[in-house]
């Protein structure tokens, strides 16, 4: 212990911006990982300190001048890592299972990370620090629960799709929900909402993910063996024709390609589905047929008809639902810097008025008769006589 307070003593002597104490000695210790960050609060300094169980955080705020004391309360003989940076030196505290104490130092300019931890940081649904075993399957997080580098844009992603979705059920006391996810992919979200609605909302949910890769389906389903997520299982099949004879509250899609998801859209329609989150991407269908005398300065530069002709594509399709009784939305989904595809359809069953109704599909009507255009979902919904 006395090692240990000396290395303690040497690194809280530079100002330190941030501090993680990780890698406990054994899994009865309480928390995974602690954390503590320089803060800034109308010009006082603290630190906040998080702590990291499998599936919550808990949160305390200290007066700087106690963080030696407080760093030793925790790490005790429970840990084997510390990692601390000040401005300019970064510390790496190793302590072996006989307890010796290997402290490495190493100049480095810190200030950025400085910066980062004096802004308010997002409160993400998904820590990190959790540890959520299929994500680590998966490859988003680390055994220790820190995001893989590479990942972090699609850990972001998935942490606002959580939030949206979140948002929604909150309006109602759900005990269970029956979900289809379209177009899973590597399925990291379908993971992520199984985990959140069944071990945090403690909500019954029956989940299904489908794809057409059967490399990709098998995997899902092996890994949902493995952690016994008895109700998450996956299917090999197409959206377009895709048939299931139960009750489904929540369609939704991340990225399905370009018409895939308004074969998504319509089958949530046909199925009276409750809530529907989908994140549409390569819209095509509409670039590919634009053309316009009266507007041609939207055709007149390929990347102005790309932009415009996607942005209404997913316009036509909110249109679409509002006149099948959705209140619909459109969200900014994520920072465009993080992904272009960035909008978010949030349609949710509701008594929309008649005329309200109408003017929808009216605007639907002049833009296809302006533009020429012979939208997909438009004509799934004719044939069906819906529209
Ligand atoms: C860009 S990936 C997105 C995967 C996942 N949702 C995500 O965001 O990580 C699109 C996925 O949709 C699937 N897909 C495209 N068209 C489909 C269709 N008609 N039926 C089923 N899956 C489809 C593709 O195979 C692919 O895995």
């Amino acid at each position: 212990m006395e090692e240990l307070k000396k290395s303690v003593n040497e690194i809280t002597e530079q100002e330190i911006i941030k501090l993680v104490i990780s890698n406990k000695k054994n899994k009865d210790v309480e928390y995974n990982k602690i954390n503590f960050t320089l803060k800034e609060n109308n010009k006082k300094q603290y630190y906040q300190v998080e702590k990291y169980t499998d599936k919550q955080v808990f949160h305390e705020n200290i007066d700087m001048d106690i963080l030696k004391e407080k760093i030793l309360e925790y790490i005790k003989e429970d840990y084997k890592q510390l990692s601390a940076w000040s401005n300019t030196t970064t510390f790496d505290l190793k302590i072996s299972k006989k307890g010796k104490v290997f402290l490495g130092k190493k100049k480095s300019d810190n200030t950025k990370l400085a910066n980062k931890s004096h802004n308010k940081e997002k409160n993400y649904i998904l820590k990190e620090g959790m540890i959520i075993e299929p994500l680590i399957d998966l490859g988003i997080f680390t055994k220790e629960g820190n995001v893989v580098s590479s990942k972090y844009d699609k850990y972001k992603q998935i942490n606002r799709f959580v939030e949206i979705i979140d948002d929604e059920i909150k309006k109602n006391e759900y005990k269970e929900l029956t979900i289809l996810d379209f177009g899973c992919g590597k399925s990291y979200l379908t993971f992520v909402l199984y985990y959140y609605f069944v071990e945090i909302k403690k909500i019954n949910v029956k989940m299904i993910g489908l794809d057409l890769k059967p490399d990709v389906i098998k995997k899902c389903n092996d890994i949902a063996k493995r952690y016994n997520y008895e109700n998450l299982r996956f299917e090999l099949g197409d959206i377009n024709g895709f048939k299931y004879n139960n009750k489904v509250d929540i369609v939704m899609t991340l990225h399905a390609c370009d018409t895939a998801t308004d074969y998504a859209l319509y089958n949530a329609i046909k199925w009276n589905t409750k809530m529907i989150f989908s994140v549409p991407c390569c819209q095509h269908e509409f670039n590919s047929q634009m053309k316009s005398d009266s507007l041609s300065i939207l055709t007149k530069y390929g990347i102005v008809q790309e932009r415009v002709a996607a942005l209404m594509t997913d316009a036509v399709r909110a249109n679409l639902l509002e006149y099948l009784g959705y209140k619909t939305q459109l969200l900014e989904f994520i920072d465009i810097s993080h992904s272009p595809k960035n909008i978010l359809i949030r349609a949710a069953k509701a008594n929309v008025s008649k005329e309200r109704k109408e003017k929808a599909l009216n605007e639907v009507n002049s833009l296809i008769e302006k533009f020429n255009f012979n939208p997909t979902l438009f004509n799934l919904l004719k044939q069906d006589n819906l529209i």
